[in-house]
């Protein structure tokens, strides 16, 4: 068992555009996955969240093409490496196949609509976040080839540039891609800084209201410990009689129990508006979505007066709800948050949209490896594939520097 290494992937992405090119690159550009501490399934219901950005990040090397085209390239799958080339900026909007290709360059496309004057660009990512394993790695995508953007432009990412940057990339996965998520996931790997969570609230939409939280965790003698269960279950529809599946059913499920409520969001519902409604999803879902908000916010007040304890019921809180009300968890999941519990973490949860993916548990600094050690057990005893560890410090989130 070892942890997953938050390697500089800067060096690489560097070489392989200078390689791809055959000239200096201009800017390295980063973005930080990220790992939600609760909050789960509210960022489009109007509700909170509150994300830390992780050490693990994807890289982009870029410099600016004279001919307008736009080409990318992936080092992130050895085994499949991918590139892309397109005639212009104009062409990297919707209908981009393969889906690949609209997370790397839609957001080239939203920041041309937006009004910044995107050149043609000759990119090379890389990126120590695991894929596909709920760590938004295509938010961490989208924001360093945006960051890039803005590097050859000489525009930092701060002030009105880095929410035009999250804005951009929100819009590159809703409208390029098509995947309809909430948009914690860009702000953080923007707005993420060291040593601190994002609290993040969708109250007013789509920009998030946006405070930091100190997160005190070596100081405390704690540490974030992210188990990525490698699983990803298929999200096909079973027919037309079966119950809806996937992110994109719970947002709608959540706007159905929004509207026989006769609220905006369910931001806006009350517990006991909630529990008269009939039994069924729309019930459970907002029940889900109401009590995961009012857990955002006593975590935070729990972190403020270091209450290990309450921070552990909450996190065990937030797991059953999106096991029972939410029904975005997995067998996996609850496997990998009971054998972290057993071993002592003082509390865990999934993490991301679920159906797979990842956990996290705070646990004592010293425990790390014998939480790690005993899911790795339980896993093997249920003849599953080794996990894979990440242990977390807040981290930093996108920027660039020229080269
Ligand atoms: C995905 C989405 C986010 C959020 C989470 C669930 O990560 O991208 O916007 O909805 O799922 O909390």
């Amino acid at each position: 068992m070892g942890f997953l290494a938050a390697l500089d992937r800067g060096p690489t992405a560097r070489a392989a555009l200078e390689a791809m090119t055959g000239a200096p690159a201009q800017v390295l550009a980063r973005a930080p996955g990220r790992v939600n501490l609760i909050g789960e399934h509210t960022d489009y219901n109007g509700g909170a969240v509150l994300p830390v950005a992780l050490p693990h990040a994807t890289w982009a090397a870029a410099s600016v093409r004279t001919d307008g085209r736009v080409r990318v390239r992936s080092l992130q799958r050895r085994d499949d490496e991918v590139a892309v080339e397109l005639p212009s900026v104009a062409a990297c909007g919707p209908g981009l196949s393969p889906t690949w290709a609209g997370y790397a360059v839609g957001v080239l496309w939203t920041l041309a609509r937006a009004g910044v004057p995107v050149p043609g660009l000759d990119l090379v990512v890389d990126s120590t976040v695991p894929l596909g394993a709920g760590l938004s790695s295509s938010a961490a995508l989208e924001c360093a080839v945006g960051a890039a953007v803005l590097g050859v432009l000489g525009r930092p990412v701060a002030g009105a540039d880095a929410d035009l940057l999250v804005d951009a990339a929100v819009a590159a996965e809703q409208q390029v891609v098509g995947a309809p998520t909430g948009g914690m996931d860009q702000a953080v790997a923007v707005h993420g800084r060291a040593g601190h969570a994002v609290h993040l609230d969708f109250a007013t939409g789509a920009a998030a209201a946006r405070r930091l939280v100190a997160l005190p965790l070596h100081e405390r003698g704690l540490a974030l410990l992210v188990t990525d269960t490698r699983v990803a279950h298929a999200l096909a529809d079973g027919g037309p009689d079966a119950e809806p599946v996937g992110y994109a059913a719970r947002r709608a499920d959540c706007e159905e129990a929004a509207r026989l409520l006769g609220v905006p969001s369910l931001r806006e519902a009350v517990p006991d508006a909630v529990e008269a409604l009939p039994d069924g999803r729309p019930r459970r879902r907002a029940r889900h979505v109401v009590s995961e908000t009012a857990r955002v916010a006593a975590f935070v007040a729990a972190l403020e007066r270091d209450d290990r304890r309450e921070l552990g019921r909450l996190l065990a809180g937030s797991h059953a709800s999106l096991r029972d009300d939410m029904e975005v968890s997995c067998p996996e999941l609850d496997l990998a948050v009971t054998a972290a519990t057993g071993a002592g973490a003082l509390g865990a949860r999934m993490t991301g949209g679920g159906f797979g993916g990842s956990t996290v548990a705070l646990v004592d600094e010293q425990s790390l490896g014998l939480v790690a050690a005993a899911v790795d057990e339980a896993f093997e005893r249920e003849g599953l594939a080794a996990p894979q560890h990440l242990v977390v410090e807040a981290s930093d989130g996108a920027s660039w520097s020229p080269v």
